[in-house]
């Protein structure tokens, strides 16, 4: 099954702090990394070392050759990708001593996405093969259409929430995989059960899977539902484990294997993610995943 990522790519400069910086104060950082991330590269690099048949497409700028060879690195099929006259997209991010974050995102590139270029990439895509998305670029109700139009099925990331995803068709979503602050965000209700409830009411035909940070993930469609809890680990950086467990997660789910296999596969990915530093560089490959799920 081949899945299609239109997503972000950024250029995450990321700062060790003591704490994250308040309004109005000045901090110096402990130390400064440059690592590939953006959550839609983050997820088409977790799909490939999950093992999944990945096409990744979005917009870089002249100075984002090291997400080509990202892909070129993870098998992961570049040619949908642009390069045009705009900044490619970079994220300042701060991680402080309980390796929590905050992110500050400049789309750049990413916000370049032009209809003409969405019809091109779907032209080559059809029913069987799934779309991939995440908040980071524009034009998501048009792609969502087209997609949809094409009959390919949708899994979305509403992340980061804003109120541009409320011109977005939900109902032509195949798959919801969110957190547990956007599910407040769509449904305005804020304890997860009742989040559950609540899309499965909006979106009855969909699938949802809810992260719950250090209190796991669920599952739910209309007809079952999984509680998965995280492995325990000691974190040092939370950036890109949600990207993980979606990549995970979606590889799993095209694979056929049971939904509690998924869930314990990606559970597990994301909690070797948050064990490193950085995005795409923290995220682990299916064999040591695999390996890693045989250890007491
Ligand atoms: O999900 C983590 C990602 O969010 C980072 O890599 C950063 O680029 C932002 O997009």
């Amino acid at each position: 099954m081949r899945i299609l990522n239109i997503g972000s790519m950024n250029l995450d400069y990321v700062y060790t702090m003591d704490h994250i910086v308040q309004p109005g104060e000045t901090a110096a950082s402990l130390d400064r990394n440059v690592f590939p991330g953006g959550k839609g590269m983050n997820q088409s690099v977790a799909l490939a070392r999950a093992g999944a048949d990945v096409y990744h497409g979005g917009m870089i700028g002249p100075d984002g050759q090291l997400f080509l060879d990202v892909c070129a690195g993870n098998g992961i099929k570049s040619g949908y990708i642009r390069c045009i006259e705009a900044p490619t997209g970079h994220a300042i991010i701060q991680i402080d001593s309980s390796a929590q974050n905050s992110i500050l995102l400049y789309g750049g590139a990413n916000r370049c996405v032009t209809e003409e270029y969405v019809d091109e990439v779907l032209a080559d895509f059809g029913e069987g093969d799934v779309l991939l998305l995440q908040n980071e670029v524009n034009l998501l109700p048009y792609i969502v259409d087209r997609a949809y139009g094409k009959g390919l099925l949708i899994a979305l990331n509403p992340s980061p929430f804003d109120d541009r995803l409320n011109a977005v068709d939900m109902d032509k979503i195949g798959i919801f995989i969110l957190n547990e602050v956007e599910g407040c965000q769509i449904t305005g209700l804020c304890a997860s059960d009742d989040i559950i409830v609540k899309l499965l009411q909006m979106y009855p035909r969909a699938r949802i899977v809810l992260t719950l940070g250090e209190d796991g993930a669920v599952y739910a469609d209309a007809r079952q539902k999984y509680y998965q809890p995280v492995f325990e680990v000691r974190a040092v950086d939370t950036t890109a484990a949600g990207d993980t467990f979606t990549g995970y997660f979606l590889t799993g789910l095209c694979e056929g294997k049971s939904i509690p296999e998924v869930l314990k596969m990606s559970a597990k990915a994301a909690s070797i993610a948050v064990s490193r530093k950085g995005a795409v560089p923290s995220i682990p490959g299916r064999a040591e995943v695999e390996e890693a799920l045989k250890e007491k």
